[in-house]
C-alpha cells in the first residue's frame, strides 16, 4: 500500500514510516517540522536503504495537503500529526483545538475527494481519564483533565461519525500507553524541545549531566511503591502496531489499545534504567503533578484478538535504547 503518513517526521511517525518501508509499503510524509527535523527523515533513510515522498506541509492546510493527494496514488492514511504537550494546551487551549481538529476534518475532506477509504488515528490512553484499570476499549470515557486529552476524544468522535455516515470507510482509533525507547541504531528518537514534560526523556538528559536530577512527581499514590504507574511500550512496537492496524482494516470503526498491559512506577523505571545501562539517575521527591493519576495500563486482549499483535520488547530494551539515542543525540548549545 501507498500510506500517507500525517507527522511523519515526528518520534512516533518516524518509528512508524520504518516499519511501514520494512514491511514492503510505500511511504508519502507529511510533516511542516513543526515539532521535529529533517533529520529524521534522513534516518529513515539510512535505516530502510528505501525511498519515500515528502512533503513539508500543515495538515490543516487543505489546498497545500491537496498536493500530495493529485501526485500521488495514496491508498491509506496514519495521523499522527498535531500538537502533544499537556501543559501548553492548558495555556493556549484554541490552538490546541484549532490545530488538533483542523488537521483530522482537512484530511477527511481530502480522504472523501479522493476516496481514500483506509485510516489509522493516533489517538492516546489519556481519553480513560483516571477509571478503572486495566484500560478496556469499551469502558467508558471520563472527561479528559486538559484540552490536549479533549482533542483526542473529540477526534475520535469525528472519525466515527465519518465512518457511521460513509460506509466504505475503514478507520481504526489506536489508543497509546506511554511510548518510550528509540530505533535500535540511535539514529532516531524522542527530542523534546525545551524542558521535557515526559519521564523518560528527562531521565535520559539527567543521565547524561543536562539536567541536575528527576522530580518524583509525588511518591503517595495507591501503587506498588507510591509513585505513578504506567504502561510504557517501545516506540518499535507501537510503530509495528500500525502496520498490523492499516493491514487488518475493516469497514466501519473499531478502537484498539496499543500497550504491554504490564504497569512500572517511576521508580522502577529509573531502577531498571541505571542497571542495564550502568548509570545513576539523581532523584528527589516532589509533590504530585495536577492532573497525573496513579495508574495507567493497559487490556491487550483485543490488540492480540483484532491485529494479531503483542509488545515484545521488555523495560530493558526500552531503557537501552532510549539512552542509546540520548548519547548520539545533541542538543541546542551542547
Ligand atoms: C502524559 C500526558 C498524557 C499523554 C502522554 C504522552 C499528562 C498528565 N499526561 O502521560 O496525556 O498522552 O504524556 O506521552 O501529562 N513523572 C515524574 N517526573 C517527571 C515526569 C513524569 O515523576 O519529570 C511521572 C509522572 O508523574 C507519571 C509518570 O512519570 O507518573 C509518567 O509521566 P509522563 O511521561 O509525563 O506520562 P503520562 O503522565 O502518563
Amino acid at each position: 500500500m501507498n500510506i500517507l503518513v500525517t507527522g511523519g517526521a515526528g518520534y512516533i511517525g518516524s518509528h512508524t514510516c520504518i516499519a511501514l518501508l520494512e514491511a514492503g509499503h510505500q511511504v508519502v510524509i507529511a510533516d511542516d517540522f513543526s515539532n521535529s527535523d529533517e533529520k529524521a527523515l534522513e534516518a529513515i533513510g539510512t535505516i530502510t536503504g528505501k525511498d519515500f515522498k515528502f512533503y513539508q506541509v500543515n495538515v490543516a492546510r487543505f489546498h497545500r495537503l491537496e498536493k500530495a493527494f493529485t501526485e500521488q496514488k495514496i491508498d491509506g492514511v496514519i495521523h499522527f500529526a498535531g500538537f502533544k504537550a499537556v501543559g501548553e494546551s492548558v495555556e493556549n487551549p484554541l490552538d490546541y483545538y484549532a490545530n488538533n481538529l483542523k488537521s483530522t476534518i482537512t484530511l477527511l475532506k481530502l480522504c472523501r475527494k479522493y476516496k481514500v477509504q483506509q485510516f489509522v488515528f493516533s489517538s492516546s490512553a489519556t481519553v480513560y481519564g483516571d477509571g478503572e484499570v486495566p484500560f478496556v476499549e469499551t469502558q467508558n470515557l471520563k472527561p479528559a483533565t486538559n484540552p490536549y486529552g479533549e482533542t483526542k476524544v473529540m477526534n475520535e468522535k469525528i472519525l466515527k461519525d465519518y465512518a457511521k455516515a460513509n460506509p466504505e470507510f475503514a478507520v481504526i482509533l489506536l489508543r497509546y500507553f506511554n511510548p518510550v525507547g528509540a530505533h535500535p541504531s540511535g539514529l532516531i528518537g524522542e527530542h523534546p524541545r525545551g524542558i521535557p514534560n515526559n519521564l523518560m526523556p528527562y531521565i535520559t538528559q539527567v543521565a547524561k549531566g543536562l539536567r541536575d536530577q528527576l522530580y518524583v512527581f509525588g511518591d503517595d499514590y495507591d501503587t506498588v511503591d507510591g509513585t505513578g504507574v504506567r504502561d510504557y511500550i517501545h516506540v518499535m512496537d507501537l510503530a509495528e502496531g500500525h502496520v498490523q492496524a492499516m493491514e487488518h482494516l475493516q469497514k466501519g470503526w473499531d478502537v484498539v489499545n496499543l500497550g504491554t498491559g504490564k504497569g512500572t512506577s517511576v521508580l522502577e523505571l529509573v531502577r531498571a534504567f541505571e542497571k542495564v545501562n550502568e548509570i545513576e539517575v539523581p532523584y528527589s521527591i516532589a509533590p504530585r503533578r495536577e492532573g497525573d493519576i496513579a495508574l495507567c495500563y493497559a487490556d491487550t486482549q483485543k490488540a492480540q484478538r483484532v491485529l494479531g499483535w503483542r509488545a515484545k520488547r521488555n523495560v530493558e530494551d526500552m531503557c537501552r535504547d532510549a539512552w542509546q539515542f540520548e548519547k548520539n543525540n545533541r542538543h541546542e548549545g551542547q
